[in-house]
């Protein structure tokens, strides 16, 4: 077990804090602030009422009662879940809340990334990586999940921005981008726009040239089920399409060096990195084509789990250009 232990303390960076303890366990919040008795979002929007408005319409707010997490919830026991999405929640059940349920209950309040994390007396945590980084669950032959991984995470954003941070030399941080002029709206929900405007599709000859603009992380970075596909079809109304490129996460259980037991982790990784180009070679005949974000995987998806128009943001869509006069492209009869 000693060397299990000591390549743990190596890996610091992913391993829960004592107050933050990654849905593990409750979290620890400590003392509220200025001496007041708790910290309930009613209290702090007294004197804080920009910050809890602009919350308010943030996926942290709705983290729990937010469809695709509850779709997601097919665990029997979603504590773990819960307790990370919500972590001041009492009720860890899934399904709707009951009316007048507190804000605590729906997502990810104040105390969320206000709480000082990290052991006593250390230097606070950055507040988003207690969520925003963690290893996939270790669980037993039984079931039980044991602890987390120390090798293979589930979010790895923050490993992605460090790299991409010494890759580019960029220094801004996760809040530059993502909380300007300290707006705690975070861009709100399902921030199809934004994902738009983070994507640049481009056809030269017969392939896409596919990057981000201005994503300091993978793109898609975050939740497992997220990637994204490069559809065409030879009718615009894509009624028949073929998929001809992803970028995502491939996961399966096995072993993993220095993991005593097999647990899930990421096989291949496809996900655009920041400041790579990525060519799409077109096949013969394909006239349209589209870049889909997939919010659910793609074996969900398959299963109808969550529908199909609902799970899938289209972020680039067009006609293509005849690859080259040596390839005339055939006329549709209607
Ligand atoms: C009675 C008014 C009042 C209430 C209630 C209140 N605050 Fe504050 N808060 C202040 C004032 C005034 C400041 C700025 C002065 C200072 O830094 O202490 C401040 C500063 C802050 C800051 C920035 C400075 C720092 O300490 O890092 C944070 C974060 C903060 N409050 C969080 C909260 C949260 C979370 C709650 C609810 C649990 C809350 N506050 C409730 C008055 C209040
Ligand atoms: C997702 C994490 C997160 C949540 C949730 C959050 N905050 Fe903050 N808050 C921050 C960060 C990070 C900063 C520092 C902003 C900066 O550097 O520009 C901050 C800054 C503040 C400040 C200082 C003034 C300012 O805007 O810079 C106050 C006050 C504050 N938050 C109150 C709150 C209250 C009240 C809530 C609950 C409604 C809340 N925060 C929820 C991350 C969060
Ligand atoms: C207590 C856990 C927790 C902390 C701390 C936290 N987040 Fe989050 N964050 C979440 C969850 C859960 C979601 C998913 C919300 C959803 O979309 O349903 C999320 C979503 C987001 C999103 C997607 C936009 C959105 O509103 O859905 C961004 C961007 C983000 N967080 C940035 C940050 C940053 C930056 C910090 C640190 C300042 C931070 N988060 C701290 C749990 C957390
Ligand atoms: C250089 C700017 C930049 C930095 C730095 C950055 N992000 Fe992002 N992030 C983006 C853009 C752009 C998007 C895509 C558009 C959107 O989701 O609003 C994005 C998307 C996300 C998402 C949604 C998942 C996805 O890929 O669609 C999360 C969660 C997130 N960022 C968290 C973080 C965290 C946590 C950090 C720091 C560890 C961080 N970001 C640093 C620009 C940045
Ligand atoms: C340690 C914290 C943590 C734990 C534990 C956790 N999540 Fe999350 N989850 C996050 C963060 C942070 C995000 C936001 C990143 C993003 O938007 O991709 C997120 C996003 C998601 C999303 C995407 C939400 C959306 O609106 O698209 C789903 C679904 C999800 N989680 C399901 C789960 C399920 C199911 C479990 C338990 C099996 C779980 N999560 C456990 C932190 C956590």
């Amino acid at each position: 077990m000693s060397a299990l232990v000591l390549f743990t303390c190596s890996l610091l960076a992913m391993a829960p804090t004592p107050r933050f303890p990654m849905g593990t366990a409750r979290m620890d919040v400590g003392p509220a602030p200025h001496g007041l008795p708790d910290w309930r979002v009613q209290r702090c929007a007294e004197c804080h009422a920009i910050q809890v408005d602009a919350w308010r319409h943030s996926g942290h707010a709705t983290a729990r009662t937010d469809d695709v997490f509850q779709v997601a919830l097919t665990e029997d026991r979603p504590g773990w879940c819960v307790q990370c999405h919500a972590p001041l929640a009492r009720n860890l059940e899934r399904g709707p809340l009951p009316k007048d349920s507190p804000p605590e209950e729906h997502g990810v309040t104040c105390a969320g990334c206000h709480a000082p994390t990290g052991a006593e007396g250390q230097a606070p945590g950055m507040p988003c990586a207690g969520c925003h980084q963690f290893g996939f669950p270790v669980v037993t032959s039984a079931g039980q999940r044991v602890r987390l991984s120390q090798t293979q995470p589930q979010q790895d954003t923050v490993g992605e921005w460090r790299r991409w941070q010494t890759q580019s030399g960029d220094t801004r941080h996760c809040t530059s981008c993502h909380m300007p002029r300290g707006n705690h709206g975070f861009g709100g929900t399902r921030r199809t726009e934004s994902l738009k405007a983070a994507l640049r599709v481009e056809q030269t000859g017969a392939s896409l040239r596919v990057s981000t603009r201005e994503v300091g992380h993978a793109f898609p970075s975050g939740d497992v089920m997220r990637w994204v596909s490069v559809d065409v079809s030879e009718d615009p109304l894509f009624e028949t399409s073929r998929t001809v490129a992803t970028f995502g996460r491939r996961l399966e259980v096995r072993e993993w060096p220095h993991e005593p037991l097999p647990h899930l982790g990421a096989v291949e990784d496809t996900r655009l990195l920041p400041g790579e180009t990525r060519h799409v070679p077109l096949p013969a005949g394909a006239r349209y084509a589209r870049v889909i974000y997939h919010l659910v995987s793609r074996e969900q998806e398959d299963s109808g789990l969550y529908p199909p128009g609902l799970s899938r943001l289209v972020l680039w869509a067009s006609p293509l250009q005849p690859a080259s006069p040596s390839h005339p492209v055939k006329e549709r009869t209607p």
